[in-house]
């Protein structure tokens, strides 16, 4: 059995990376859903759709542990998943697990007590982060902030226009240092963290998922033995998304590097699901 990694598009490549860096020796199967990228200012039932086709795909590729690296699927699928999927499917044993609590767990082990976020509309309108700060440690505060335009301009080529976009979005957020570490919840914002650190002139921290999400995954899979055991350790990686484009695999040898081999999970409207 894998690991498979699931995103709405190719940002949670760089969490696919820096997985690989860590666990070179894990079988690791991605899927990217470009086919309907952005998830961000979509419906939260459409997202879940979209969310369960993608976890159903990973699972027939063997998968037994999938990461949902993309954060507004984790905020709106990744429960309803984990509770009435999994059980009532034929893939009880499986696991899906999220990015959101791991992050905030890993900023509240840095000692901050006042955070911000910026991440897609539907992240930040369904207050995700505030809530589930609240249940970890009320004292800490959260500042939240839609940045909806970055995943748009990241994936069309709009990279001159980010600079200013950034800094129409951050400046009220870290004026009077009313944060000291800033969460970046979109698995496409750690593209951003060299643009980002020159705008906040390194006054804040930055919190970015694919620094952290490694380490989380090797700890759970050492409380976890038994699942490890099961996970298979050729090396090997698969990368599949659900629309090809040479824009795409540019995007995906820009962020993952050269020897990324991107192949087609096509969505079969008849039987409902990706196949390949
Ligand atoms: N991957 C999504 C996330 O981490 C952002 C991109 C999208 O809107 O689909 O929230």
């Amino acid at each position: 059995m894998k690991l498979g990694i699931f995103d709405s598009g190719l940002g949670g490549l760089l969490i696919a990376k820096s997985i690989r860096k860590k666990m070179p020796d894990i079988d690791i199967v991605y899927f990217g859903d470009t086919l309907n990228l952005p998830y961000g200012n979509r419906s939260s039932q459409t997202i879940y759709t979209y969310s369960q086709r993608a976890i159903e795909f990973l699972f027939s590729q063997n998968c037994n542990l999938i990461i949902t690296a993309c954060n507004t699927a984790s905020t709106t699928a990744l429960r309803q998943l984990q509770q009435c999927y999994l059980p009532k499917s034929s893939y009880a044993d499986r696991r899906i697990l999220g990015v959101i609590v791991p992050t905030l767990e890993t900023a509240i082990a840095h000692g901050y007590k006042r955070l911000g976020v910026i991440a897609t509309h539907h992240t930040i309108e369904t207050k995700i982060y505030p809530i589930e700060l609240k249940k970890i440690d009320p004292t800490i505060s959260i500042v939240q902030k839609s940045t909806p335009l970055l995943v748009p301009l990241i994936e069309n080529g709009g990279a001159q226009w980010l600079p200013s976009v950034l800094e129409y979005y951050l400046t009220s957020m870290i004026k009077n240092d009313a944060i000291e570490c800033l969460i970046l919840g979109c698995t496409h914002y750690s593209i951003l963290k060299k643009e980002i650190k020159d705008i906040t002139k390194h006054s804040v921290s930055l919190i970015s998922q694919d620094e952290i999400i490694p380490d989380k995954l090797i700890n759970y899979l050492n409380k976890h033995p038994g699942l490890n055991e099961k996970i298979d350790k050729n090396g090997k990686s698969d990368f599949y998304v659900s629309d090809v484009t040479e824009n795409y695999c540019e995007s995906a040898e820009q962020i993952y590097g050269d020897n990324i081999d991107i192949k087609l999970a096509k969505f079969d409207t008849a039987l409902n699901k990706l196949t390949l």
